[in-house]
């Protein structure tokens, strides 16, 4: 394979500059013409493409956001338009594409191997929704994000003997909401996967109150059924206690990436050049056990869904 592309594509997350940079040096490396897509798909299709060299890379091993853009294509829903960005590649010569992004993006990827591309899928997403990778790049960053927010909060909410709720992204996936609360030592969480039981986030929180805590972290994902501000409004009621809301927001895609987001940006990237070399067909690239893993791109997007009922249920007995 003579000639590839890359493109970021969904919500930009930390470490996706790192991937970057790591396909354009592995494939130059390889006697490859690497090409960056502007833009994601949207850019794809307005053919903002651009031959990368070594020193486009450089200084952005570090940075959050992707110096190539991203977007969230409407018209790469319609098979006309994936049929159009297929034609595109082809024009400019591009065999094999790297995709970095979410699940929508992934899929997005598996449309066009359908059409002839080679498509190396890299999980670049925060939300940590991708079953058949254990982490996806800048869901680490995202979290550690998170776990300052909570450290800071959790100085003032004491100062006043105050329930805060923490709300997080993660889309429908409560993998953000879940670790966070782990590492963070929130007294509850909410998660999408579970159903919503606020009475029992008010008991604990009186039952912490009772023994003396002097305040209460409540994380919530902001794939739960109630709303941020009807929460703390019901459970200021039902508890008698002041209930703040944080919302994080944006706050979590940015940002420099943490160690782990950088290696396995890295790693995944050089991967995906290898295989490309190699000839290989599509596959979705992640890790899993500490180890980088290449697995069919249609098998990967079909793999169900996991939760961590111990990391659940580990919550409930530290926060006793
Ligand atoms: O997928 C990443 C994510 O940050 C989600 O956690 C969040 O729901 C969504 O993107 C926000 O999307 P947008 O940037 O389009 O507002």
């Amino acid at each position: 394979m003579k000639r590839i592309g890359v493109l970021t594509s969904g919500g930009d997350s930390p470490g996706m500059n790192a991937a970057i940079r790591a396909v354009v040096r592995c494939g130059i490396d390889r006697g490859m013409e690497v090409w960056g897509i502007e833009r994601g798909y949207e850019g794809l299709l307005d053919g903002e493409i651009r031959p990368m060299d070594r020193s486009s890379v450089g200084d952005i091993l570090h940075r959050g956001g992707t110096i190539l853009k991203t977007a969230r294509s409407e018209r790469f829903r319609e098979d006309k338009w994936i049929d159009k960005a297929a034609e595109i590649l082809d024009t400019f010569g591009i065999e094999g594409l790297v995709v970095i992004g979410g699940d929508g993006s992934l899929h997005g990827g598996l449309e066009l191997s359908h059409r002839g591309i080679t498509v190396m899928g890299l999980p670049g997403t925060i939300d940590n929704d991708l079953s058949y990778t254990d982490y996806t790049i800048g869901f680490d960053t995202a979290v550690s994000t998170v776990l300052d927010a909570i450290s800071k909060i959790r100085d003032t909410s004491s100062a006043h003997d105050r329930t805060t709720v923490i709300e997080v992204m993660g889309r429908r996936c409560g993998d953000i909401a879940l670790y966070s609360a782990v590492a963070g030592g929130a007294e509850c969480v909410l998660l999408p996967e579970k159903k919503e039981d606020i009475n029992a986030v008010c008991r604990k929180i009186i039952e912490g109150s009772n023994r003396g805590k002097l305040h209460s972290i409540i994380i919530k994902a902001e794939g739960t059924p109630t709303s941020g501000t009807e929460l703390i409004k019901v459970i200021e009621e039902r508890t008698g206690k002041e209930t703040k809301l944080v919302v994080l927001s944006y706050l979590q895609r940015g940002g420099s990436p943490t160690l782990n987001d950088r290696m396995l940006a890295t790693l995944c990237g050089a991967k995906a050049v290898e295989l490309l070399a190699e000839g290989s067909e599509s596959k979705a690239i992640g890790t899993a056990d500490g180890q980088i893993v290449a697995y069919d791109l249609t098998e990967a997007l079909e793999m169900p869904g996991r939760f961590s009922e111990e990391l659940y249920k580990l919550i409930d007995t530290l926060s006793k």
